[in-house]
């Protein structure tokens, strides 16, 4: 008789010694750059607070009211910096983990003032001159460093980025903290209460009352910027490129809640023109809540989100216990629908704005069980320092204490190693859909799958063993032995031919993981990146079976130009098509085609962020006021994809309207303002189609009155 499991093992062995023939060589020298800056699907962040990981340089500490030696005061200044970084990569700690990015603080020039309430600038998120480094963390010589030791590990470089505001500032007074002052290299540009090129807002604190109210006025006693304004949009968008000119792979954007999308997108445009990167935004949302606006952003602007859906739901079945696994696969299968590449989303259980997920004297089977699951789930995940460490402490400051050891023998370090290394190796986790195949309140078995790649997680997080009988999954027939080696109680399982799996028993607080590889022969296509772009913009498309160097690459049935390709991956130039959403195909050389993969955005043009302002819009309660015109960034005419609802309360009041939109450069515009009810019922202006010429850079305003 044909012995299945012998033959399994022979093939395995013979696999092995493929693999160690093939990819010791790869693995051992150094990579100059990390491999793929858009596509972050398989890889593993690791959220660093830089004053915060380690102190590699204390000669660069602060001296003063702003520095806490000992770290006892968490609002100073604890001398953590890019050195202690660098260390950290060099010894091993981080690779050994598996991290294969980081993302460190805002690296430029902070305030140097005390807060009045005592606090520093420690965290980075309070810029003072974004073309020069915060001394505490290093130099640009040390930036270097860290961007070379990062890369000769093949570790990619996020930088947190900060373009709403500035620094704490009190109008009436200019000497609280630096008065929100902003440099150019060192030129002061204007400080709060003095600002001759009118590059903040000057509108109050926001109540949060709504989207606009938090936009326009500042958030908390943040100086806000006026992004609307030409002088600090170029300003901007030159640092965001000089960073990127210093080699990071990737940006994380603070608060894209309190800006105009239209800016964002505007932003992301200028980014992918100069040098695309993986870019997420932060976008809070608190426990059980769900923004539409928060999807549509993600789906629209040009960047991902951080998932806090994901990072909320988790925390409530994992840590506070106020769901079970069906409220998590809700969340699963909703966000799949609310965002369009929810493998593009930023996934985490727990980070600088939290409480952390550990919990103080209680046991960290927890812990170890999250970092499993978010380590199988769709998603970027992001590992906040010290999680490995068990660290504890409440909201700010408290989850934000220096690491206390860089021990390697954790239960977590080792998961989240192994689960790094599987997302490698296995496509199913980056690229691959969710199935929920056994649930109930304690248990969940869910499967990953891409092609013929399969992943199937088992997690059980009450307190007695289940036995489990009738799982079905798609690994092939044979016997699967647990990924993590039992370190979370996991067990082995068998699949027969018919998919069934024999009755096993998943024990208490256990967790296993079970993998299958194997590439596809077809094309398939598991990533695109970025999402928009101009014709001529190079985008990356990832996935499998992709075949030799011949074969097309088809944004609907337009043909682009291929720039590379490999089995993996393939780089080719948006086609000069008309602007649009259009779906992204690749054929093998057989003419063998991959999915769709979806709703691809080609720009009429770079973009730029203009304000439209339209006077005497009289509305009736609850209809509002959007734009539409002949671009596709204006919607074609199209009033279900009209731009709005427009904004009527800060800047402007009723019955002015306003918004700031990303419309394409040196492009003659022709647009009209409509009115849309509750319904959807729409009363479109009269008389002749307003005209406009944007201009070729920068930003302006447009004013009309309505007609
Ligand atoms: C969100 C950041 O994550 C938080 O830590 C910071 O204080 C605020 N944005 C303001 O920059
Ligand atoms: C009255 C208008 O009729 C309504 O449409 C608008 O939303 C409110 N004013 C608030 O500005
Ligand atoms: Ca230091
Ligand atoms: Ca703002």
């Amino acid at each position: 008789m044909f012995n299945f499991k012998h033959f399994l093992g022979k093939t395995f062995a013979l696999l092995l010694l493929v693999l160690l023939i093939f990819y010791v060589k790869p693995l051992g020298t150094t990579h100059a750059n990390p491999a793929n800056d858009v596509d972050y699907s398989k890889d593993v962040i690791y959220q660093i607070v830089t004053d915060r990981f380690y102190d590699g340089n204390s000669n660069n500490n602060p001296t003063g009211s702003i520095y806490s030696s000992d770290c006892s005061n968490l609002h100073k200044y604890c001398g953590g910096d890019w050195q202690g970084i660098i260390d950290k990569i060099t010894d091993g700690y981080l690779t050994d983990m598996g991290v294969t990015a980081i993302w460190i603080s805002q690296p430029v020039e902070n305030v140097y003032a005390l807060h009045p309430s005592g606090y520093t600038s420690y965290h980075g998120y309070w810029a003072r001159d974004y073309k020069r480094t915060n001394p505490f963390y290093g130099s640009y010589s040390d930036f270097d460093r860290l961007i070379e030791a990062a890369h000769s590990n093949g570790i990619k470089v996020i930088m947190d980025f900060t373009p709403n505001h500035s620094s704490p500032a009190l109008e009436t007074d200019p000497s609280y903290a630096e008065n929100g002052a902003l440099y150019n290299d060192g030129n002061l540009l204007g400080t709060y209460s003095n600002d001759p090129l009118n590059i903040f807002d000057h509108f109050g604190g926001t109540d949060f009352s709504s989207y606009e109210d938090g936009i326009y006025r500042n958030l908390y006693d943040l100086a806000d910027y006026n992004l609307n304004n030409g002088g600090i949009d170029t300003y901007l968008k030159d640092s965001i490129k000089l960073w990127l000119d210093k080699g990071i792979d990737g940006i994380r954007i603070d608060a894209v809640k309190h800006m105009s999308q239209g800016w964002q997108k505007s932003l992301m445009s200028e980014i992918y023109n100069h040098r695309p990167v993986f870019t997420f935004g932060e976008w809070f949302l608190g426990t059980g809540k769900i923004d539409p606006q928060n999807h549509h952003f993600a789906n629209e602007s040009g960047m991902s989100l951080l998932d806090f859906q994901y990072g909320q739901t988790i925390r409530e079945v994992l840590r506070d216990g106020t769901m079970d696994w069906n409220g998590f696969h809700d969340m699963i299968q909703s966000t799949s629908n609310e965002y369009k590449e929810v493998i593009d989303q930023v996934t985490f259980i727990d980070n600088h704005d939290m409480a952390r997920f550990s919990v103080e004297g209680s046991t960290n089977r927890q812990t170890d069980m999250a970092l499993a699951v978010l380590l199988t789930s769709r998603g970027v995940p992001t590992i906040y320092y010290g999680t490995e460490q068990y660290m504890t402490g409440n909201i700010d400051p408290e989850n934000r204490k220096p690491m206390p050891s860089f021990d390697r023998s954790t239960t977590a370090y080792q998961i989240i190693s192994k689960l790094a290394s599987l997302r490698q190796s296995n496509p199913a986790l980056g690229y691959g859909d969710t199935e929920q195949r056994w649930i109930n309140s304690d248990v969940y078995i869910y499967e990953r799958e891409f092609g013929d790649n399969v992943v199937v997680t088992a997690i059980n997080r009450g307190h007695s063993n289940y036995s489990i009988t009738n799982l079905s999954t798609s690994l092939p027939a044979g016997i699967y032995e647990d990924e993590l080696d039992s370190i979370l109680s996991g067990n082995n399982i068998t699949v027969n031919t018919d998919g069934f799996v024999d009755s096993f028993t998943l024990n208490a607080r256990g967790v296993a993981i079970w993998q299958y590889s194997k590439k596809s022969t077809t094309p398939i296509i598991g990533h695109v990146g970025p999402m928009d772009g101009i014709a001529e913009n190079t985008i990356t498309i990832n996935g499998e079976g992709f075949g030799g160097i011949k074969g097309t690459v088809q944004f609907n049935s337009a043909n682009a130009a291929v720039q590379s390709r490999s089995d993996t991956e393939i780089k080719v130039e948006v086609p000069s098509v008309p602007a649009g959403k259009y779906d992204i195909t690749v054929k093998n050389g057989d003419n063998v085609a991959s999915n769709n993969y979806e709703e691809f955005e080609v720009l009429t043009d770079k973009q730029i962020p203009i304000r439209f302002v339209v006077h005497n819009a009289y509305t009736d309660y609850g209809s509002n006021v959007y734009v539409v015109g002949n671009v596709s960034e204006l919607g074609n005419w199209d009033p279900n994809k009209a731009i709005g609802p427009m904004f009527n309360q800060v800047v402007y009041q009723y019955p002015t309207w306003y918004f700031d939109l990303s419309v394409p450069a040196s492009t003659t515009i022709e647009f009209k303002f409509i009115k849309k009810d509750s319904l959807g019922n729409v009363e479109w202006e009269s008389g002749t189609n307003h005209m406009y010429t944007t201009p070729t850079q920068g930003t302006d305003t447009v004013i009309v009155n309505w007609q």
